[in-house]
């Protein structure tokens, strides 16, 4: 656990992923002996979930477009944790070959892949339907949905042949993008993708017969923000506290490694959540995790609405519902 705790010196922005691991009560050899490929690993949220898949004794291939990012994060990993836990395989989602070549060497390095993560996409994608060109929609498509669809085809087969095996999507928490979102073709990209995995789960049966769970996890807020890189506010602009600046709840954003921690919580419940999803919030009070759940958070005058009604009633329904009698 010393190795793990110690701040590594990298570009890249992280801080220890192992203290989150404990708070959140998860055994360091949790995930001894599992192989994960995680898509878009190379960074923010991916990045997380392969450092703290690594940290619960779990072996993980980061599967990602940008080599840079994508070596320090393989040897950041190899490094906190003082064995080799980590490959990197540079692909691009969206390539079949990529995705065949991406199987091969995490087969060839760990004989077998337990768990798939599908989190890459291009985050540039996020624009409005009006001003977004077609080439932007079919690149956001491919990450999303084609993306998804080649790694399952990849390393879900095997994983039913094995009676084994954990399959998870980076889902957003909008079904219909909410005006202040703004990233109509990224949502519609997710909701094509986040239809796959659900469809997939009765594809494939029970979770209890099969040894297959198939989930969402939503991420929702979560990053490391620099506050102090914030461009100063222009003159006469009202003062804004950007610490404030937050999801539902929350006085910030959720640090990556928390997230992390959530996701092998979730991993390791996979058969419970099997043709669900979980966002991030909910995960952090299933694990009863101390950090500032909006329970710990002044709450203001009046009932504050959950997370679940939220996504209910902005994103699902979509613009035009007012309710039954509107
Ligand atoms: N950050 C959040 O709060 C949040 C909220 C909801 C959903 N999500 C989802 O979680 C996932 C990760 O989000 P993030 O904030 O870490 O994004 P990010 O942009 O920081 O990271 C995405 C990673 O995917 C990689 N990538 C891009 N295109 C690729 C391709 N074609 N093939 C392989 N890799 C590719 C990038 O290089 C990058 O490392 C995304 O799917 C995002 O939609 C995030």
């Amino acid at each position: 656990m010393e190795t793990m705790a110690r701040k590594i010196e990298t570009f890249l922005n992280i801080e220890p992923v192992a203290p989150e691991l404990e708070r959140a009560g998860i055994k360091k050899d949790a995930l001894k002996g599992e192989t994960a490929v995680v898509t878009g690993a190379a960074s923010n949220v991916g990045l997380g979930f392969a450092r703290a898949i690594a940290a619960a004794g779990g072996n993980v291939v980061i599967a990602d477009i940008n080599p840079k990012n994508g070596e320090e994060a393989r040897r950041v990993i190899n490094e906190e944790n003082g064995r080799d836990a980590a490959i990197f395989v540079q692909c691009d989602i969206t390539q079949e070959k990529d995705v065949k070549n991406l199987a091969e060497k995490a087969y060839e390095a760990f004989g077998k892949v337990d768990i798939l993560i599908n989190n890459a996409m291009n985050m540039r994608l996020n624009g409005p339907l009006l001003k977004s060109t077609v080439e932007e929609l079919d690149q956001s498509y491919a990450i999303s949905a084609r993306g998804v669809m080649l790694a399952v085809k990849e390393f879900v087969p095997k994983m039913v042949e094995r009676g084994h095996g954990v399959v998870t999507y980076s889902a957003t928490q909008f079904h219909y993008c909410p005006p202040m979102v703004g990233g109509t073709i990224y949502t519609a990209g997710k909701a094509a993708a986040t239809s796959l995995i659900m469809s997939l789960c009765n594809e494939l049966g029970p979770a209890e017969e099969t040894g297959v769970g198939v989930f969402c996890f939503v991420p929702a807020g979560v990053a490391r923000v620099d506050f102090s890189k914030f461009p100063p506010p222009p003159p006469g602009a009202p003062k804004v506290d950007p610490k404030k600046f937050a999801m539902p709840g929350f006085p910030g954003m959720i640090p990556p490694e928390t997230s992390g921690a959530a996701m092998v919580y979730c991993i390791l419940n996979a058969a419970k959540l099997h043709g669900s999803g979980m966002i991030v919030y909910d995960v952090l009070r299933a694990m009863n995790y101390p950090f500032p759940v909006p329970e710990t958070v002044k709450k203001p005058a009046g009932r504050r609405i959950s997370d679940q009604e939220l996504t209910m009633i902005f994103c699902n329904m979509g613009p035009g519902f007012f309710g039954l009698d509107g």
